[in-house]
């Protein structure tokens, strides 16, 4: 496979993370950076967390049972993972799979934003409070799950305007009947979201 323009900026921007010994303290103790997966040029990214173990040891995002859980629902809306782009707020996995703390999101976010810009999504999917508070500070994620929201992201020079999906995060539902049934409800939305997503977004009234 031909090594596209957008693999390279992207693994540029991987490659700075560590030049710029970003999070050294989670970075000391974690195996490698998990900086993400899947197809650049989709129109659709999902956004997560953090890396878990299963993660730090393969060196990518949702390998483990949330993963699981993700792949699952992808295949119910006839997606896979190399259809989607996936990765997560911060690149390195918290000690002891403890919540990122604020400065370590808010560290990693320039990174983000920097991938986003890159890959020029359509949707961004965010799972879980962690992830779309970074979009959305004020969000609820109990209130708003399932809720698509336009928005547009600011970059040095240029914008770009997105659907911004906010969801459970998959671990966090996986083992919670209710939760779990939500977030199985609100991912059948996405078939719809991306179909409204390939008209003009600026003109969508979400
Ligand atoms: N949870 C996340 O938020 N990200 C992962 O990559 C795995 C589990």
């Amino acid at each position: 496979m031909a090594y596209s323009t957008k693999e390279k900026q992207l693994d540029q921007v991987k490659q700075s993370i560590i030049a710029d010994n970003v999070c050294e303290s989670i970075a000391s103790q974690a195996t490698q950076l998990v900086f993400g997966d899947g197809d650049v040029n989709s129109s659709i990214v999902f956004v997560g967390e953090a890396p878990g173990k299963k993660e730090d040891e393969l060196g990518l995002p949702f390998v483990g049972a949330a993963g699981k859980f993700l792949n699952e629902m992808l295949e119910m809306i006839g997606l896979g993972r190399s259809d989607v782009y996936i990765t997560n707020i911060v690149k390195y996995r918290p000690p002891n799979n403890r919540d990122p703390l604020p400065q370590e999101k808010k560290s990693f976010l320039p990174y983000l934003q920097r991938q986003l810009e890159i890959i020029q999504p359509k949707i961004v999917v965010a799972l879980g409070r962690h992830a779309a508070n970074c979009f959305l500070p004020e969000l609820r994620i109990s209130q708003e799950h399932g809720q698509p929201k336009r928005l547009k992201l600011k970059f040095s020079d240029n914008e770009l305007t997105i659907i911004l999906l906010p969801l459970y995060h998959p671990a966090a539902a996986l083992y919670n009947g209710s939760m779990r049934q939500t977030l199985i409800d609100d991912f059948a939305r996405i078939p719809e979201i991306i179909k409204q997503s390939n008209n003009n977004l600026e003109q969508l009234t979400l």
